[in-house]
């Protein structure tokens, strides 16, 4: 993820080389329009934590093969899994990151494409109106049935195109997707029952517009330096105040005495939304650090979580980094841990301070 810098005390973490690491949401889902946050949440962490899983997996066991003698069945069965698995993580960023509103404000129900990418959807389908409802029309005929709908950049034609796919590996080659929208049942089911159509429109008043317009933008080759839009608003900007959730596990893995300190930080408004938390971890309001920031070791690496890897975390590390501290800000969360498959245990409260005694935030 980052460089580390040889005055950090951080370990360095032993992440396999090979290894596809994870995206933080950048969506805040407890804000959205009418999803809900354990809609969003459970398709995070299952299914696009699942196809990344798996894809590691895959990677992992590919990479033992001796092609001249592994029996053609086993090349054709993994290799098509393979793929499987890399187009569901990609296209599965692509939808993730897609949503979503800006800084800490929910979804703009009435935001429009920025003027760039609606001049292209003029150009290529008449007017925006007609590409909503073109794109709108194509997701609701995968109703009942799964698949994407995937607004795609194609050099060759020239044109923006709404793609249809039945599957995470149907794709139209040397495409570049620039939103995606998920048909499959586990998008929609927990909220929306068989009700897909309304999902889809629920989408649609969720698009974080200056995403898109962005990676339209790096598409046809005009990216200019975008890269906040597509960090957790909050979050520390150097890379080496954020770890990765998988660096973060290799360093658990590794010596204990070099061990990073875990602190696990939530807002008292938040304390309903957790369950659980890494072993090990010492919870605290983010409100008393002044007290709490008395009891961490000096010369530990301290690694800093909270649910989704926004402000909270973001802003205390700034501070303990500005005291001194070796601290860094777990990008996505717990909610990132979680879909990597990292290990927790049940929330322990015995630590968090009284919520009479702190400050609101
Ligand atoms: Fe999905």
């Amino acid at each position: 993820m980052d460089a580390q810098q040889s005055s950090s005390i951080f370990p360095r973490p032993f992440v396999a080389p090979r290894t596809v690491m994870i995206r933080p949401l950048l969506l805040k889902p407890q804000w959205m329009n009418g999803l809900t946050e354990r809609l969003l949440v459970s398709h995070y962490v299952n299914n696009y934590g699942g196809a990344l899983r798996r894809l590691n997996a895959i990677r992992a066991h590919l990479a033992t093969f001796d092609w001249a003698r592994t029996p053609v069945f086993e090349i054709n069965g993994l290799k098509r899994e393979e793929l499987i698995a890399a187009s569901s993580v990609i296209l599965h960023e692509v939808y993730f990151e897609s949503l979503g509103g800006s800084g800490d404000n929910p979804p703009d129900a009435l935001a429009e494409p920025p003027a760039e990418l609606a001049r292209a959807l003029e150009r290529d389908f008449g007017s925006v109106q007609a590409w909503r409802a073109e794109f709108t029309g194509i997701a609701k005929a995968l109703a009942g049935g799964s698949g994407w709908v995937i607004l795609a950049w194609s050099e060759r034609l020239g044109r923006l195109v709404n793609q249809w796919a039945a599957d995470h590996a149907h794709e139209l080659p040397g495409a570049v997707p620039i939103l995606a929208l998920d048909m499959y049942e586990h998008a929609y089911h927990l909220d929306f029952g068989a009700k897909a159509s309304a999902y889809v429109d629920q989408v649609m008043a969720n698009l974080n517009w200056q995403r898109i317009g962005a990676r339209y933008r790096q598409a046809t080759g005009e990216r200019a330096d975008e890269d906040e839009l597509f960090r957790p608003y909050g979050a520390p900007a150097q890379g080496d105040a954020r770890i990765s959730a998988e660096e973060l596990k290799a360093a658990l893995a590794g010596d204990s005495d070099r061990r990073p300190v875990l602190l696990d930080l939530c807002l008292p408004r938040d304390l309903p939304r957790r369950t659980d938390m890494l072993a090990g971890a010492v919870m605290h309001a983010p409100a008393a650090l002044p007290r709490w920031v008395e009891e961490l070791p000096r010369g530990r690496p301290i690694a800093v979580y909270c649910i989704c890897g926004f402000q909270v975390s973001g802003t205390a590390v700034t501070e303990l980094r500005r005291r001194g501290y070796d601290a860094r800000a777990l990008a996505g969360g717990i909610t990132a841990w979680h879909a990597i498959g990292g290990a927790t245990v049940p929330l322990d409260t015995s630590t968090y301070e009284e919520k009479r005694s702190i400050a609101p935030p």
